[in-house]
């Protein structure tokens, strides 16, 4: 089965071509420096670069696998969460492609994307507890196979991800200023005592970085020399005196390790009330940071479980996991018909595939 996966659910327009769960081919095209300027992802502009790059992107895949159009069996797509115009892009770019290639159409939850994304690399096993940490959403689940997911917790205000950029803005770091925290702070020793690791004293799975990106500003604000001398520019760093410069370190690799903790706290929760699992599965964009990864090793390594973590290239946006869970879910006999809405952040994404006629 010959599956090509679209992704335009946030600021990534990417494609992918995927057969017998291996990658054959993707394109991806960020647009990171076009949102940058405004600190964050302006949708309308998102929508507008989808539609100008992702023909191009199709085009060129193609023309590098070899790949004719009659030749695709499934068309899958990230269906949401995401921002609603770029990922209707996405979608009507899918439904377009289905109906001209005669292929079957399957619509992704881009969240269980990011977690089966792994099995592109490694054997996935099930029963899994899937820890999804990403710019927009922070989720425990507990899967069952690559259909049944079961939603044990979520963030109740900002994403994970979210935290790191807010408090990456705030030290005038570049956007998106998640890996630029994970890099300063890295072989600094946390003070685990700086900042809290918020919404731990109750037996909620749910998580809430809120108060800690507040606790952040409020050290940031009492302290300015620790905000860059030039925003967004990272090698400004360099010129700073040493003190500043581990000043910096120091709270870098604090704040990290208050979110790292928090998961860690929350994870084992979890893997207490869910059941026997034979593996953790971590994924999304924060999977790449270190501390994160390291943290999530720990706690397998002491719970004698299979540790799942992407490649760093799968971890954040891409078509290739689109492509993956695509196939597997037309595998399992499932596909979508044309009348597939795109869901955006906030609602939930429905179960409603069809069995799909021969
Ligand atoms: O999964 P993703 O690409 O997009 C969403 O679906 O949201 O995640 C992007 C998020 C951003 O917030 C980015 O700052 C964060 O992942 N991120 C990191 C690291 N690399 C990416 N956060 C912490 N450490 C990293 N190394
Ligand atoms: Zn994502």
């Amino acid at each position: 089965m010959l599956c090509l996966g679209i992704e335009t659910s946030c600021d990534e327009t990417a494609v992918a071509l995927v057969r017998g769960g291996k990658l054959l081919g993707q394109k991806l095209a960020t647009q990171i420096d076009v949102h940058a300027v405004f600190g964050g992802v302006v949708p309308e502009i998102a929508s507008r670069e989808h539609l100008r790059v992702l023909p191009v992107l199709y085009r060129e895949l193609l023309a590098e696998t070899g790949v004719q159009p009659q030749d695709i069996d499934v068309v899958s797509v990230a269906r949401g969460p995401g921002l609603l115009g770029a990922l209707l892009v996405g979608v009507s770019f899918a439904k377009a492609l289905s109906v001209a290639c005669n292929a079957r159409l399957v619509g992704v939850n881009h969240l269980w994307g990011h977690l089966l994304a792994p099995g592109l690399e490694q054997e996935l096993t099930f029963p899994a507890l899937g820890l999804l940490v990403s710019g927009g959403h922070t989720h425990t689940y507990r899967i069952d196979s690559p259909t049944q997911f079961e939603l044990l917790g979520r963030t109740l205000d900002d994403a994970a991800g979210e935290a790191f950029d807010k408090v990456a803005k705030l030290l005038n770091f570049p956007y998106p200023g998640g890996k630029f925290i994970d890099q300063l702070g890295k072989g600094v020793e946390p003070d685990t005592k700086l900042f809290p690791r918020a919404f731990i004293d109750t037996p909620s799975l749910d998580f809430s970085f809120s108060g800690l990106k507040t606790a952040v500003a409020n050290h940031i604000q009492a302290h300015p020399e620790l905000i860059l001398d030039e925003m967004g520019d990272i090698s400004s760093f360099m010129k700073m005196p040493v003190e500043r410069r581990e000043a910096i370190s120091k709270v870098c690799a604090s704040f990290n390790w208050s979110v790292a903790d928090t998961l860690r706290i929350k994870v084992e929760r979890a893997l207490k009330q869910a059941g026997r699992m034979e593996s953790l599965v971590v994924a999304g964009g924060v999977a790449a940071n270190s501390m994160v990864r390291q943290t999530m090793q720990d706690l397998a390594d002491t719970r004698k479980l299979s540790l799942i973590l992407p490649g760093l290239h799968l971890c954040t946006d891409n078509a290739s996991m689109i492509a993956y869970a695509g196939e597997l879910f037309a595998g399992q006999g499932y596909c979508h018909t044309l009348d597939l809405e795109a869901i955006p952040r906030g609602r939930v994404v429905p179960l409603d595939w069809h069995v799909c006629e021969e």
